[in-house]
């Protein structure tokens, strides 16, 4: 008698627990959602995905191009809003020449004149910045059709993996590159971003993530009063074509100084060649911490909102964008015509030019699959 007691209390234990993780597996899986996004010119369709964690946060992210569309947040009274820049439709990705939260590559940012030598060999990549190559070229990463490797609701977040196979000779790069991006929205209130990549023949690669945040959540708003910290002694100053001279310059006494939290308006319109180059800030940090494996680089903090981010890499450099070459034409989401210094981009990466840069850190990878190329980026939100 006692021991069918012991039997049926373990029975219904059993069956209480299965209903319970059940229940949490149910509610773990409603935290990823997919949709079409419509169709590509050609026909193809592309979808979105929508991934949220326990406390609210929403990222939408389509496959074309591994693209944050949006991102949901909540300012200090709760209220969620969309915090990034971008496009209502797929046409506007298709057609646009911003970049709004894409993931760029195979190389992000400018090599000069397109060339660099590996191994000996010259390469000519397309040009497609004036007589420069910025972000892969014509059809770099951002305006491909990415895989979706998966998606997964785990501890209150929720993550996707996409994949994209660059075959050897796109845009003029050697090697087939396979790069796989996982985004996860975790509940701690970050967006992490993780590459890996392999190539089998030794080519270059620096990917990057391109997000115009404005932390207002109203993109009618400039981001001039924002607060920026770049935990950076210097700075690669450019030619007026955008490309690092190969100096590093101190940024004390500068308009690039932003060692204590700054506004990014406070000295945007100073007389100031670097600044002419880029109509604003356009380059990159040297950043402090680089030798350390993730290391925090930068926050940027919006008084009204009381939004707050931090930004952590493993990068050694970050290109501090401040959005000049909007211009009131790009019609954005809602039909918001986006002005100039309406969004902000930090994007983790190696220092510009580097192929072409043999002292700075090196964006080559090689073709040994055990050594494959890594890159953690991690956009953290509070509110203060
Ligand atoms: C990067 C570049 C800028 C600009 C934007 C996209 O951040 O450094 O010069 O091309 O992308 O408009």
């Amino acid at each position: 008698m006692k021991i069918r007691f012991m039997y049926t209390i373990c029975f219904t234990a059993v069956i209480l627990f299965l209903l319970v993780s059940c229940k949490s597996n149910n509610e773990e899986s409603t935290m990823v959602e997919k949709k079409s996004f419509g169709k590509l010119s050609n026909g193809d369709e592309v979808f979105i995905y929508t991934l949220t964690n326990k406390t609210g946060l929403k990222a939408e992210i389509t496959n074309y191009g591994a693209t944050v569309v949006s991102l949901f947040v909540p300012d200090k009274n709760g209220k969620l809003e969309d915090i990034v820049l971008g496009y209502d439709d797929i046409e506007g990705y298709e057609k646009g020449e911003s970049y709004f939260g894409a993931i760029v590559g195979r190389y992000g940012n400018r090599i000069a004149r397109g060339k660099f030598v590996l191994d000996g060999k010259e390469y000519q990549l397309s040009i497609n910045n004036g007589e420069n190559h910025l972000h892969g070229g014509k059809i770099g990463f951002s305006k491909r059709v990415w895989e979706v490797l998966g998606v997964e609701s785990k501890m209150g977040g929720s993550s996707m993996t996409l994949k994209y196979v660059s075959k050897d000779g796109e845009e003029g790069y050697p090697g087939n590159v396979e790069l796989t991006v996982n985004y996860q929205l975790t509940a701690d209130n970050e967006l992490f971003i993780n590459y890996t990549a392999t190539s089998d023949k030794n080519t270059i690669l620096n990917p990057t993530h391109h997000s115009y945040f404005n932390l207002t959540g109203d993109p009618n708003k400039t981001v001039l009063d924002h607060l920026l910290m770049i935990d950076a002694d210097k700075f690669t100053p450019v030619d007026k074509g955008l490309i690092t001279t190969g100096e590093m310059a101190d940024v004390a006494n500068t308009p690039f100084d932003f060692r204590t939290s700054e506004a990014i308006g406070k000295g945007i319109n100073d007389v100031n060649e670097q600044l002419k180059y880029g109509l604003g800030y356009d380059h990159n940090w040297v950043l402090n911490k680089h030798q350390e494996q993730i290391f925090k680089f930068a926050t940027a903090y919006e008084p009204i909102s009381g939004r707050f981010m931090e930004v952590f890499t493993d990068q050694p450099g970050v290109q501090f964008y401040s959005g000049n070459f909007l211009d009131g034409k790009v019609k954005g989401k809602h039909g918001v015509m986006y002005q100039q210094r309406t969004g902000f981009c930090l994007e983790a990466q190696k220092y510009p030019d580097s192929p072409n840069k043999p002292k700075w850190p090196s964006p080559i990878l090689n073709a040994d699959k055990t050594l494959p190329y890594r890159q953690t980026t991690i956009y953290k939100f509070s509110v203060k």
